[in-house]
């Protein structure tokens, strides 16, 4: 297959912008649409293919918008659907396809339907959501944990005293789960899909996909064995029962079939589920997710050379004839690259990401190498900080650095705004770095660019290479007798190569943005955080 017989979302390159903390247009210290179309010609610069928008909905925002009370509208706060379509015009006319969330699983508490149907057990909404009696001593029905902590212990039930029932909330109490085994509760979620769809919208990013039907019995989760004190409290429970039913396959293709009723749309899964049970969301015929998310270069604890090799490894070899991969290197529920991995190794990381085969997804921030800002606990917001103290996410939910203006020119001088900006905004941002020769932001610039132009890169096979050293990865790209060797160190110390299968290659780029030009790769060195981008000859 040709490079351009490849869909959009297949060649390309993917950004995450998390629409508060983007870029502030109307001065009330959050950011909105109207800042993300006045940086769209900066995304055009930096070659990204397509956006994805956290939610921008109405929402109490219980947890920043993923609380949703009108699917099918933005909160005041982001602008009006006229934004909205504004943007996605002026995002197309560059170029860029526009993905938006869709948040399936709860609503809001607020939201009309479930205020409908928590009126009496007799409305018609009440089996919207999911109830369950209380058990004989008046507990909640089971021993499932919320991911926000709730009223009664963590339990993931909150109680109604009018109609002596629980409600299930996966995250926080003012989340409550949808019940999708209810056929009117599918046709008004896929309404949504088709409103955003007929809006001009080119996919969705689509929030916890495998919780979406829950075990039918409402059996208890084993416990985990290896939780221990300090871990989230949520993982205290194995989500047997509550997570990754058979059944959810089915929403799954059925969502597939409206995205299937508009051409070249995207879906993409939120699963954080191991490669086995992660890839059955293609479909057995390839028939549900275009790209169930790989997370796994953000959840690896160690990183090192023969670790992620065999990630990588085990990724390829996991997926399914035709599935496409595609890889995360970082989004708003994690802890930046940059803090995970230092300074140094982000470059490694940033190499990786943009030449390894699938689609890259990464975070705003990540390309100027933002890290994540300690919040004291008094300026918290989020909920699972909350519950789970030490986890929360706004760290790496600050303002986005565009200048060494105050407020990093996310927001007026004298605004504050919703997080604090990050101390090192004077040298991290986007204005110093696009003048800066070595920076993140022209490491991550150049690879992209080199990714687009090259079909070897964008689309091209993947090999190993065996380097015999510890401390390097080593992979091949290829595409129409193209040839790229990747060659990664993963440490501060020379690493000395020697590949002679390949004889003679050209830097094309290196991570420390000093050198290009023809290489011995019979013997060659890798400097300490070096990675290096080789086009072989022959
Ligand atoms: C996953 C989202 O990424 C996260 O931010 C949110 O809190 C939960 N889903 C609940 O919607």
């Amino acid at each position: 297959m040709s490079a351009d017989q490849y869909l959009w979302w297949q060649s390309g390159v993917i950004y995450q912008i998390y629409p508060r903390s983007f870029k502030d247009n109307s001065g009330d210290g959050i950011g909105d649409l109207a800042g993300i179309i006045g940086q769209l010609d900066y995304l055009n610069w930096l070659g990204i293919d397509a956006i994805w928008l956290s939610p921008f909905y109405p929402s109490p925002m219980a947890d920043f918008g993923y609380d949703i009370t009108n699917f099918t509208d933005v909160d005041p706060v982001f602008g009006n659907l006229r934004d909205f379509d504004r943007m996605v015009k002026e995002a197309h006319s560059r170029n860029i396809k526009v993905i938006v969330d869709f948040v399936p699983n709860h609503t809001s508490d607020e939201h009309p339907w479930f205020k409908e149907a928590s009126a009496s057990r007799s409305s018609p909404k009440h089996d919207w959501y999911i109830w369950a009696d209380p058990g004989p001593g008046g507990e909640p029905p089971n021993n499932w944990m919320s991911h926000f902590g709730g009223s009664l212990n963590g339990s993931a039930w909150e109680y109604n005293v009018e109609l002596n029932q629980y409600y299930l909330h996966t995250f926080h109490f003012k989340q409550p789960d949808l019940n999708w085994r209810n056929n009117e509760v599918r046709q008004a979620m896929y309404g949504v899909m088709r409103f955003w769809l007929n809006r001009g919208v080119d996919g969705f990013r689509i929030d916890v996909m495998p919780f979406l039907i829950k075990d039918d019995q409402l059996r208890d989760n084993p416990f985990n064995p290896d939780w221990k004190p300090g871990d989230a409290v949520h993982h205290k429970l194995i989500r047997v029962y509550s997570e990754d039913r058979p059944e959810t396959h089915e929403i799954v293709q059925e969502m597939r079939c409206i995205a299937e009723e508009y051409s070249e749309r995207v879906l993409i899964g939120e699963i954080y589920l191991p490669y086995p049970r992660l890839v059955r969301y293609y479909g057995e015929n390839l028939n549900e997710t275009h790209l169930p998310f790989n997370f796994e270069l953000i959840l690896l604890k160690e990183w090192q050379a023969a670790k992620v090799c065999e990630l990588v490894n085990t990724y390829e070899a996991t997926l399914p004839a035709g599935a496409w991969p595609n890889w995360v290197l970082g989004n708003h529920d994690n802890s930046r690259p940059a803090t995970r991995l230092g300074e140094a190794q982000t470059r490694i990381a940033q190499m990786l990401l943009l030449t390894l085969r699938g689609t890259p997804t990464f975070y705003y921030g990540d390309e100027i190498g933002m890290t994540d800002v300690p919040i004291p606990p008094e300026l918290a917001f989020d909920p699972q900080e909350k519950s789970s103290p030490g986890h929360g996410r706004d760290p790496a939910r600050t303002p986005m650095q565009w200048d060494s203006s105050p407020n990093a020119g996310f927001c007026p001088p004298g605004v504050k705004p919703w997080l604090p900006v990050s101390n090192d905004y004077a040298h991290i941002n986007v204005a110093v770095e696009q003048d800066a020769p070595y920076s993140v932001l022209n490491l991550v610039h150049e690879l992209v660019a080199l990714r687009r132009a090259s079909p070897a890169l964008s689309t091209g096979s993947y090999s190993a290479v065996e380097s015999g050293t510890e401390n390097s990865f080593c992979y091949l790209r290829e595409s129409d007798g193209q040839r790229f060797l990747i060659a990664l160190n993963f440490s501060d110390r020379d690493v000395p190569l020697s590949l002679s299968q390949f004889v003679q290659g050209t830097i094309v780029l290196s991570t420390l943005l000093d050198r290009r030009g023809g290489v011995n790769l019979a013997s060659f060195n890798l400097r300490g955080n070096e990675g290096l981008l080789i086009l072989l000859q022959g």
